[in-house]
């Protein structure tokens, strides 16, 4: 007994919990799933399972992404990212929804099935009847010969190592950077997108890792606002566009483990419902960096704080204007519009954890839920 718990000790390498240890890992697994992929000097990118199918690719007449969980939030940045830089329509199904209702799927359809654990069973089961249907599927997992992996036609690893949490960090934003890469490779082989943006997207790929480093610096400050919220009963969480997903990813994680009740939406949408739930007892989190709807997202906030509403904004570095509109300002560093989601997510992450942590919970394995879920 004794020595299980040295040995787990020791796996946590330092840290309280699995999460947190898998949370400031991130600078390595997001820079390991690039690893011999993408090369910012040169201006390469290469994805070797992939390279069969690139030429297919570049033609393809539409995407459809099918994951559970925060898989499927990893599939939602991804539409972003695929839709901006390649034109080609995607679509983004929980896996489950898209098994059951007879989905309309052609022969020259492209599927990417993400997955963390390679077995989750609406997601392989998905898969199976593309498959039967003729379509052409690539996997996202993270571990290697999995079932979805083993099932696929071809894919991209994403080689974050192994995630013991049950609420997915680590996981998530090496999804996230595969996905991205995929998208480049693809537009760079459509022409979609110039040899000018192509290597500057490389580029700040390749900050990545330096910047989500910056941002775990944070993490004091985070706890700090997490021990003010430790006993808020709801928590609402917005962003616009590519930050859209990460509010839902955010509130995930939030109910995961630390039983609070959260809910993501898209900013614009608060005024067709949630702002009815806005009071001086509503923690509103926005996730409100400097991109194309950075003003939009200000007047969100000003009609929260109209209402009382206690705001935590991330914000992108040196913002001057949210910081004195809101309650509490964690920031974020600049980059490019479509990679945001990789820097954004991290702070949601640290808040879930220590208001998880503050509640005494058991962060590592929550009530009721299953790091991978095998059955239907
Ligand atoms: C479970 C886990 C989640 C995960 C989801 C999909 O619900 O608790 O963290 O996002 O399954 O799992 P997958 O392994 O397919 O990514």
């Amino acid at each position: 007994q004794k020595l299980e718990l040295e040995l787990e000790a020791i796996e946590k390498g330092g840290y309280d919990h699995f999460m947190l240890k898998e949370i400031f890992e991130q600078p390595r697994s997001i820079a390991d799933s690039m690893r011999g992929r993408v090369n910012s000097e040169e201006g390469t990118l290469q994805l070797g399972g992939l390279s069969d199918y690139m030429d297919k690719l570049a033609e393809a007449k539409r995407i459809i992404i099918v994951g559970c969980g925060t898989s499927w939030h990893a599939g939602l940045v991804a539409e972003y990212v695929f839709e901006e830089l390649t034109r080609i329509p995607v679509e983004v199904e929980y896996a489950s929804e898209f098994r059951y209702r007879n989905p309309i799927i052609n022969e020259d359809d492209f599927v990417i099935a993400i997955s963390q654990s390679g077995e989750t069973a609406d997601t392989l089961a998905a898969i199976q009847l593309a498959k039967s249907k003729g379509a052409t599927i690539f996997g996202v997992c993270n571990v290697v010969g999995s079932s979805i992996a083993r099932e696929t036609h071809a894919g991209a690893y994403t080689h974050a190592g192994p995630e013991i949490g049950v609420a997915s960090t680590k996981a998530f934003t090496a999804q996230v950077t595969v996905l991205t890469q995929m998208a480049i490779a693809i537009a760079h082989k459509r022409g979609s997108i110039t040899e000018e943006l192509y290597r500057q997207l490389l580029l700040d790929l390749s900050a990545i890792p330096q910047k989500v480093g910056q941002v775990l610096k944070a993490a004091d400050r985070i706890k700090e606002i997490a021990y003010i919220f430790t006993y808020a009963r709801n928590f609402i969480y917005l962003g616009r566009g590519l930050n859209f997903p990460v509010a839902l990813e955010g509130a995930l994680k939030l109910k995961e483990i630390s039983y609070i009740h959260a809910e993501g939406y898209p900013a614009a949408e608060m005024k067709h419902g949630p702002i009815a739930l806005i009071d001086e007892d509503m923690p509103v989190v926005f996730i409100a960096t400097k991109d194309s709807s950075y003003e939009k997202i200000v007047s969100n906030i000003q009609e929260v704080k109209a209402r009382k509403g206690r705001v935590i904004a991330i914000v992108t570095e040196g913002d001057e204007l949210i910081p004195n509109m809101v309650d509490f300002v964690i920031e974020v560093p600049e980059t490019h519009d479509i990679l945001i989601p990789l820097l954004s997510s991290i702070p949601l992450q640290l808040l879930s954890y220590y208001v998880a942590v503050m509640r005494g919970r058991n962060v590592d394995q929550p009530r009721n839920l299953a790091k991978s879920v095998t059955v239907e």
